[in-house]
């Protein structure tokens, strides 16, 4: 069969190997993709069609015989790419425009759970900034306080804010600079939730479900979680953090409510769903975020650790046979670390000349998946604030974080920048656990 993947990212890079390994696929094409699906070779091929173009998406793919589309990103969820897909009788995995709203609505997401009583913050709903900064500067509001911009923001509408007046600087960037646009025509503002971060997504045909391995990214900059929100600079699987009595909770309280629940409410949910938890020293888990498509940096983690053909449980997953299809995952650890242009996620430069020492592709079960780079004139060079995704598969956590830095320092060009604490929560996490 033949495969498309849609987007730009290292999450397609991932997509893209996942793909390309599967047994029953003979070509895969990207849309656009970037430098290092463009160096992949063999049977994967990119296209030069942007992710947001569906029309263009649509006919390339009934021309070219494409049996399966596989969405990376959220833009062509939010804008009905497999509403469009589906009605011309193309298999795609994704929601439908109505079902992605858990992404591209927080105002829906948060009316959703409220309704079919998921846990999660509690929430006000704000259209304009004197009701909003009315609430904040209430005697009754305590902070911490954290204001998000209802529409998608690349994982950067959300802000913390510890008193009042930075909450009220939100409120005016969100409402009166409006420096996410539309994306904040409507903003959620909740309650500061206390615990630790894992997510875990699911692949569903609406009704039945699959779990990947649970993950950690770190949306933060800096080391020990400082700094601004961006998409995410690393992340480790499986996420310790997530027993199997956690995970049993999230499957009962969280994700089947929630697929039941879109379905009630005339809106099946199918593809990928992702839930963004923060998990509180009960062990109880209360969804922070959900996403409509597999997470970046997650993906990165998630899909080398998977053992079974990806894309055998992708056409179950379309074909309603996703009960029988095998997804059983490799007993190792995983740890990517991306590296970032300096000066992300504000302003950076792109066009950076980068340098990969040839050893790094010898090293064993390191992979690098690119991001923001692209080929000009002959080279490659950055083109983009998340660069490169380190990926590497170890025995243990430790061992999978300590190769994957190893294969970090292969790769140089002008401010390139990273974290240096991937997964060393866990880490301690588990000492924790041991003592
Ligand atoms: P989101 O885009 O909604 O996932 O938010 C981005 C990040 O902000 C999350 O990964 C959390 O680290 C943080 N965050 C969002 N909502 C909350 C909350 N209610 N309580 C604590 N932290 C939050
Ligand atoms: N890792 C966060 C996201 O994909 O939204």
């Amino acid at each position: 069969m033949n495969i498309l993947i849609i987007g730009s990212g290292a999450r397609e890079h991932a997509l893209c190997l996942a793909a390309s390994q599967s047994e029953r696929v003979q070509l895969v094409f990207v849309a656009p993709g970037n430098g290092g699906t463009a160096l992949m070779g063999g049977n994967v091929h990119n296209v030069c069609l942007n992710a947001t173009a569906l029309d263009d998406l649509l006919a390339f793919a009934v021309e070219n015989v494409i049996d399966l589309t596989i969405v990376g990103s959220e833009q062509p969820l939010e804008l009905g790419i497999v509403d469009l897909f589906r009605r011309a009788g193309k298999k795609i995995v994704g929601p439908t425009m109505d079902a992605a709203r858990l992404e591209s609505s927080k105002v829906f997401a948060k009316e959703f759970m409220h309704r079919h009583h998921i846990p999660t913050a509690g929430y006000h709903v704000f259209r304009d900034a004197s009701a909003a900064n009315a609430y904040v500067e209430s005697t009754q509001t305590v902070f911490p306080q954290v204001i998000k911009a209802s529409g998608l923001c690349a994982g950067k509408g959300v802000f913390i804010a510890l008193d009042k007046e930075q909450a009220v600087n939100a409120n005016n960037a969100l409402f009166e600079e409006r420096i996410f646009g539309d994306a904040a025509n409507e903003v959620v503002i909740e309650d500061f939730l206390q615990g630790q971060e894992a997510s875990i997504f699911a692949l569903t045909d609406g009704i039945r479900y699959k779990l990947f391995l649970p993950a950690q990214d770190h949306k933060r900059i800096g080391n020990g979680d400082t700094g601004k929100n961006t998409g995410g600079m690393g992340a480790y699987a499986p996420a310790p953090l997530v027993t199997d009595e956690i995970r049993h909770k999230v499957e009962e309280k969280i994700i089947k409510p929630t697929l039941a629940g879109m379905a009630a409410d005339g809106y099946p949910y199918t593809g990928f769903l992702y839930v963004g938890l923060m998990i509180d020293d009960q062990g109880e888990p209360f969804v922070v975020e959900y996403n409509a498509r597999l997470g970046d940096p997650e993906t990165q983690v998630v899909l080398p650790l998977m053992k079974s053909d990806f894309v055998a449980a992708l056409q179950a997953s379309v074909d309603g046979k996703l009960a029988e299809a095998p997804f059983e995952m490799h007993q190792k650890s995983a740890t990517t670390v991306v590296i970032a242009s300096g000066g992300y996620p504000d302003h950076y430069e792109s066009g950076k000349a980068i340098t990969i020492a040839g050893e790094l592709f010898t090293m064993e079960d390191c992979l690098l998946f690119h991001a923001g780079t692209s080929y000009v004139d002959g080279r490659l060079t950055t083109a983009g604030g998340r660069v490169f995704s380190v990926t590497a598969l170890g025995k243990t956590l430790k061992e999978s974080i300590d190769k994957a830095y190893k294969a970090v320092e292969k790769v140089s060009f002008d401010r390139a920048y990273y974290r240096t604490d991937i997964g060393a929560k866990a880490l301690n996490f588990q000492s924790m656990v041991v003592l």
